[in-house]
C-alpha cells in the first residue's frame, strides 16, 4: 500500500490519478473526504488526517509500505514533514518519496528554498529509504492567470524570468514510476520541462495557440510583492513568492534535465501541449 499526503492537491491528484493507472493500491490521506469523491472513484482508499495531528498520520500509515510525502505550501512545511518522518518511521514504512522544489536549500534566505531543503535533510537523516523530487515551476501555475491572459492579453513576471516550467502531470507520472518502481532509493531527481523559457517564449506559445497577441510584462520585484499585498496574501507568502522569483532571475529554476523521459519513458510536456489541453481556460 502506497499513502500519498496531499492528495486532493495540485500535485497530489496527479500523482494518484498515475498511481491507479499503473494498478498501484493507494491510500490517500486528506482533511476532508468530501473533497475526494474523485480519488474514491479511481479506487483510491482515503484516510482522514492531518499533518497537525500524528496520531492521524501513524493511523493513516498503518500497513503502508511506501509514501509520497506530498506537503502544503504553508509556512508549516517543516514541521508537517517532521511529523510525518516521525509517524513513516513509526510505522515502519521503507521508502518516503518527498515532493521537493528544484533549488530546495537548508542554507536558503527564502523561505520555500530552505524550508524544502531542511525537509530534504530530515528525510535524508532520518534512516528511511528516501527518494527526493525537485520539481521546477509548474505549467499549472499559469492558470492563476488565465483571467488576466483573457481579458487583458498579457502575461506578468518578474524581471529577467527563466523558467523549465514542468507540467504537473508529468510530476505526478515521475512520483508514480519512483513509488512503484525498483533502484530508485536515495537518488534526487530534478524534474523540469523540455526547454527553459523567458516571459516572452511563454506569451509566444500562447500567442501562437490563441491566435491573438498576448504580450510579456515584466515588472520590478518590489511592484510585484507589492501586487502580492494588494492582492491580500499575508507578509510571508508576499517574501516567500518574491524570493523565489529572485532566484528565478538568477536561473535556479533554468537547467533542463531529461528526468522526465527517464523516469516515465515519455518526454516531457512541452507549454504548448499544456496551452493546447487548457485552451478553455486561456481563450
Ligand atoms: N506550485 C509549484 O510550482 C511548485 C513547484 C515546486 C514545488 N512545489 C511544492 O509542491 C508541494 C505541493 O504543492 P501543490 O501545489 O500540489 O499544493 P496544493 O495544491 O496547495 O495542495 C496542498 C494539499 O495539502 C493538503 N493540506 C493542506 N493542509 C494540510 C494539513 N494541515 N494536513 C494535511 N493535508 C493538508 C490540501 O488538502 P485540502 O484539499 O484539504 O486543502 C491539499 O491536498 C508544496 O510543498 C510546494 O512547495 C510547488
Amino acid at each position: 500500500m502506497i499513502l500519498v499526503t496531499g492528495a486532493t492537491g495540485t500535485s497530489g491528484r496527479e500523482a494518484v490519478k498515475a498511481l491507479r493507472a499503473l494498478g498501484a493500491p493507494v491510500r490517500c490521506l486528506v482533511r476532508d473526504p468530501a473533497k475526494a469523491a474523485d480519488l474514491s472513484a479511481m479506487g483510491a482508499g482515503l484516510a482522514r488526517g492531518d499533518f497537525s495531528d500524528s496520531a492521524s498520520l501513524s493511523a493513516a500509515l498503518e500497513g503502508c509500505e511506501r509514501a509520497l510525502l506530498i506537503a502544503p505550501p504553508d509556512n508549516q512545511i517543516e514541521r508537517h514533514e517532521g511529523a510525518f518522518i516521525g509517524a513513516a518511521r513509526g510505522a515502519g514504512v521503507k521508502l518516503v518519496v518527498k515532493l521537493s522544489a528544484v533549488n530546495a536549500d537548508a542554507a536558503s534566505a527564502g523561505y520555500f528554498s530552505r524550508a524544502h531543503g531542511r525537509g530534504e535533510a530530515a528525510l535524508r537523516a532520518s534512516g528511511l529509504g528516501f527518494v527526493i523530487l525537485r520539481p521546477t515551476f509548474f505549467m499549472q501555475n499559469l492558470l492563476g492567470s488565465a483571467g488576466m491572459i483573457r481579458e487583458r492579453a498579457i502575461v506578468v513576471e518578474t524581471t529577467g524570468s527563466v523558467k523549465a516550467l514542468v507540467d504537473v502531470r508529468d510530476v505526478g507520472a515521475a512520483a508514480a514510476r519512483v513509488l512503484t518502481g525498483a533502484g530508485h532509493e536515495g537518488e534526487t531527481y530534478t524534474l523540469t520541462g523540455p526547454r527553459a523559457l523567458t516571459t516572452a517564449d511563454v506569451a509566444a506559445a500562447l500567442s501562437r495557440a490563441l491566435g491573438r497577441t498576448i504580450s510579456p510584462v515584466e515588472v520590478g520585484f518590489d511592484e510585484f510583492r507589492g501586487a502580492l499585498a494588494g492582492m491580500g496574501l499575508p507578509a510571508w507568502l508576499c517574501d516567500a513568492i518574491t524570493d523565489l522569483q529572485r532566484m528565478f532571475a538568477n536561473r535556479a529554476a533554468a537547467e533542463v534535465t531529461d528526468a522526465v523521459s527517464r523516469l516515465t519513458g515519455s518526454p516531457a510536456t512541452t507549454l504548448d501541449q499544456f496551452i493546447a489541453d487548457h485552451r478553455g481556460a486561456f481563450a
